[in-house]
Parts: structure tokens; C-alpha cells; sequence
């Protein structure tokens, strides 16, 4: 995600959470297409989101905060700047992703569903990128890479780093 993307992530009102629920509140299945046009447009979904949500979906608070947690995809805090999704799959793990996953945590100094302290980098697992033939899979945003080892995953962040300074 982009630094603009991330300002963008920051903003939000309740009247537009209010919109997203509005707009998916009569889907067959409403909560989770629900909560993923929040996190969709906002990078996450706020605290504030959930009693919205509960009473649009005659829910109680703790039954939608029940469905944030399971989902590991929903994120209740903002991102980073980046946000890099490292594959947990099986054909990854049998051609190293443990050991990269290891190495990542290490260099990003934070686990997954963390952010890094200079607020870059946020680690999330992923279980496939449809990559699977050109593992260790990583995703950075939105582009995967393919037979990503410790030196190469170096040098993204790098990338990351120094594209960030560019910018500002
Ligand atoms: S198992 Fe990692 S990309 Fe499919």
C-alpha cells in the first residue's frame, strides 16, 4: 500500500463506514462483504465500526468482534506503508518459507500482524499467492515474487526504504 494509500487509510468518518454497511447490509451473508469493503476502503476496520455494524445487523458487539478475530484477514489497526504477505502454504514450506519466514521476522524485528517500529512495514501470513511453482512466495503490496531467499528479501526492503525516502 502506498504512503497516500495509507493517509487515505487513516481517514474515515462514521457516516462513510455507515455507507459501506448500507451498501452491502442486504446481501445474502451480509458481515463479511460488509466488513471487507471497510477494510477495502479504509485499510482496516476501526473500533468504531463495529456497534455500527452490530446494530445495522441486529448482531451484538461481541458477535462482530467475534468474526474480526476469527477472520486473520481483518486488520483492526492501521498499516504501514508496506505491507508484505509472506506465503505459509505447503508447496512454499517445501522449498524453504520457514526458513525465510524466520529470517523476515528477524529483519523486520516484529511478528506477523505487526508493524515495524519506523512504521514501514506491516507482516501479515498468506496461505498461497497462486505462485506456488516459483516458491518461497512474497507478496509487497500488490506485487508477488517468486524464489524470494533471504538476500532478495533484503533487498525489497531496501527498495521499500529508499523508495520511501524519494518520496518525502
Ligand atoms: S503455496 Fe505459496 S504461492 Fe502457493
Amino acid at each position: 500500500m502506498s504512503q497516500a494509500a495509507v493517509q487515505a487509510a487513516q481517514d474515515w468518518t462514521l457516516e462513510q463506514i455507515q455507507q459501506e454497511i448500507d451498501a452491502h447490509r442486504h446481501r445474502p451473508g451480509a458481515m463479511l462483504p460488509i466488513l471487507h469493503a471497510i477494510q477495502d476502503r479504509f485499510g482496516y476496520v476501526p473500533e468504531a465500526a463495529v456497534p455500527l455494524i452490530a446494530e445495522s445487523m441486529r448482531q451484538t458487539r461481541a458477535e462482530v468482534h467475534g468474526i474480526i478475530s476469527f477472520y486473520h484477514h481483518f486488520r483492526t489497526r492501521p498499516t504501514g506503508s508496506h505491507v508484505v504477505h509472506v506465503c505459509r502454504a505447503e508447496a512454499c514450506q517445501a522449498v524453504g518459507a520457514r526458513q525465510l519466514e524466520a529470517h523476515i521476522k528477524e529483519r523486520l524485528g516484529i511478528d506477523f500482524h505487526q508493524t515495524s517500529a519506523d512504521n514501514e512495514i506491516t507482516l501479515e501470513p498468506v496461505y498461497c499467492l497462486g505462485n506456488c511453482a516459483c516458491g518461497p512466495s512474497v507478496r509487497v503490496d500488490d506485487d508477488v515474487h517468486g524464489r524470494v531467499d533471504a538476500d532478495t528479501f533484503d533487498r525489497l526492503v531496501e527498495q521499500l526504504t529508499t523508495t520511501a525516502v524519494e518520496v518525502k
